[in-house]
C-alpha cells in the first residue's frame, strides 16, 4: 500500500483491535492513538494497522563511507529506506506527496536543535547542501513509514511535521547502535593511508567485512564499492512493534572485491 488513505487506516485498525489479542497500548518516543499489539514483527503478514506496523517493513539503513565528509570515526547516514517485504524498492516519488516537505532543515531546528547538529554531523550531504540531501530522503523513503503517518498520534499530542524529526531521529539512533566504524575497528578493520603507485594495496576483503559485522550483531550486511573504493554498506531491519528495529540477513547484493577502506582527508 503506497498510499494511506484514512479510511484504509481505519478499516485496518478496526480489523486489529477485533482480532489480535491480548492488546496492549505500546510505549514509544512517541505517543499513539492506535492500541497496537506490542511484538508484532514487519512482514510477518499479520494483520494489524498500518500505525502499528511498519507496511513497508524491511527497512535498509545505508551508510556512507565518504572520506571528504563526516568524523574521520564514522560512517555518514545516506538513509533508511522501507523496501516492500519482498525487498523491492517503493516509488521513486515517495507514498505521500501531500507532505513532500523541502523545509526539513527548518522543520528539525523547530522541533529539536541538538538533532540538526547530529544531523550536520553525522549526516552531511556529499554534494554540499543538506538540506536538499535531506528532502530527498524524506520525500522518497520518510513518508512510505507508515507507521509515522500523522493519522498515527495522538490527537491532542501531534505537532505538525512531528514525524519528520521522527524519522530522522529513529536513524540516527540506529546509527549510534549499529556503529559500523566501531564494528569494524574491533576486528581490526581500520582506515587505511591512500593507495600509491600501480600495485593495490592496504585492501581488505570483501569476507573480512562481512565476518567482522557478523560476528558483532549475527547478520551479514551488503558492501558496495565504486572499483575497489568503498562506498556503502547497508544494514537491512524488520521492525518489533511500531519501532524496535532489529538487523536481518541481507536481502541485496554485494559489489565489492578486495575492498579500499581509506583513512578521510576530513579533519574532525
Ligand atoms: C515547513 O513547510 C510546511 C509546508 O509548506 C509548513 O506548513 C511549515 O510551517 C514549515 N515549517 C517550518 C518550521 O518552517
Ligand atoms: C485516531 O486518529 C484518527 C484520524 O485522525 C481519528 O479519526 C480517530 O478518532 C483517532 N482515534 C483515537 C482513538 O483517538
Amino acid at each position: 500500500m503506497h498510499f494511506l488513505s484514512s479510511s484504509a487506516l481505519l478499516a485496518v485498525s478496526a480489523l486489529a483491535v477485533a482480532s489480535a489479542n491480548p492488546l496492549q497500548r505500546q510505549h514509544s518516543f512517541f505517543a499513539t492513538n492506535a492500541t497496537c499489539p506490542i511484538d508484532t514483527i514487519s512482514c510477518s503478514g499479520e494483520p494489524v494497522s498500518p500505525c502499528c506496523s511498519p507496511t513497508n517493513g524491511l527497512l535498509v539503513l545505508a551508510m556512507q563511507w565518504d572520506t571528504r565528509w563526516g568524523p574521520s570515526n564514522a560512517f555518514t547516514v545516506h538513509g533508511l529506506w522501507p523496501d516492500t517485504c519482498e525487498g523491492k524498492q517503493l516509488p521513486a516519488n515517495g507514498c505521500d506527496p501531500a507532505r513532500a516537505y523541502t523545509n526539513i532543515t527548518s522543520i528539525i531546528r523547530a522541533s529539536d536543535v541538538s538533532l540538526l547538529a547530529d544531523m550536520n554531523t553525522y549526516w552531511p550531504s556529499n554534494k554540499g547542501d543538506n538540506n536538499w540531501f535531506w528532502t530527498h530522503e524524506w520525500v522518497k523513503h520518510g513518508t512510505c513509514v507508515s507507521t509515522l503517518h500523522p493519522e498515527c498520534y495522538a490527537e491532542d499530542a501531534y505537532r505538525p511535521q512531528q514525524e519528520v524529526a521522527d524519522y530522522f531521529r529513529t536513524i540516527l539512533d540506529l546509527r549510534t547502535k549499529y556503529d559500523l566504524y566501531k564494528a569494524l575497528a574491533k576486528h581490526d578493520i581500520v582506515p587505511t593511508e591512500p593507495e600509491s603507485g600501480r600495485r593495490p594495496k592496504n585492501t581488505y576483503s570483501l569476507k573480512q567485512f562481512k565476518q567482522a559485522i557478523f560476528s558483532e550483531w549475527g547478520v551479514e550486511p551488503n558492501v558496495r564499492c565504486i572499483g575497489r573504493r568503498l562506498q556503502e554498506v547497508f544494514l537491512w531491519f524488520k521492525v518489533r512493534g511500531r519501532d524496535s528495529y532489529y538487523p536481518v540477513q541481507p536481502y541485496g547484493r554485494d559489489s565489492c572485491g578486495a575492498i579500499s577502506y581509506q583513512r578521510k582527508t576530513t579533519a574532525v
